[in-house]
């Protein structure tokens, strides 16, 4: 019964997954980016950190594939993407769709995609958030299993806002994922 966490950057999440009591379920973390600071995280935690750059592989294709035959050695009950930022083909994401989840920084539907909190303060919204969703082909699509709503202040700033949907994100996905564990 295990989880892995796949990143491409500075990997708050993953650092609150693994502080929190579904830590010690982390068995792998994965990353797209041989430079991304959560894989130190996941070194510092004792996990077994795999660095998987689509530019070392000819074609995407190769490298979606590498990243499936490592996922299957693997073999973990969970696949949580947290700041995972790279768009995975259909044919793949229907391959392991029965297990992965993704957190996006804004109350889906409002605002898929990149740049939310800028975009969140452009509408003039008084609440933003974060959502977990399970993966599906459609980007930043898939069935919503739970939101973490988070007041928009009259004086935010794209930063500022980022700073409070990040605690946000913090609290609700090792939450989400100690549920999800709990129900398999
Ligand atoms: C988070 O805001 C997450 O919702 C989005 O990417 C960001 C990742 O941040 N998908 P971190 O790497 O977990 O700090």
């Amino acid at each position: 019964m295990t989880i892995a966490v796949l990143i491409s950057g500075r990997g708050g999440n993953l650092r609150a997954i693994l502080e929190s009591s579904v830590g010690e379920l982390v068995s792998a973390v994965i990353s797209d980016n041989p430079k991304a600071a959560g894989l130190q995280t996941a070194l510092e935690h004792d996990k077994a950190a795999y660095s998987l750059s689509p530019a070392d592989f000819d074609k995407h294709s190769d490298w979606e594939n590498k990243l499936g035959e490592l996922l299957e050695a693997v073999q973990p009950r969970i696949i949580a993407l947290a700041g995972f930022m790279r768009i995975l083909r259909a044919d793949w994401v229907s391959r392991f769709a029965d297990r992965m989840v993704n957190i996006h920084p804004s109350l889906l539907p409002a605002f898929p995609g990149l740049n939310t909190h800028r975009r969140a303060l452009a509408a003039g919204v008084k609440e933003h958030g974060c959502t977990i969703y399970r993966v599906c082909e459609k980007v930043d699509g898939g069935e919503i299993i739970a939101q973490k709503k988070v007041p928009v202040l009259a004086d935010d700033t794209p930063k500022t806002l980022a700073v409070r949907v990040s605690a946000a994100e913090h609290a609700l996905y090792p939450a989400v994922l100690a549920e999800l564990i709990s129900k398999v």
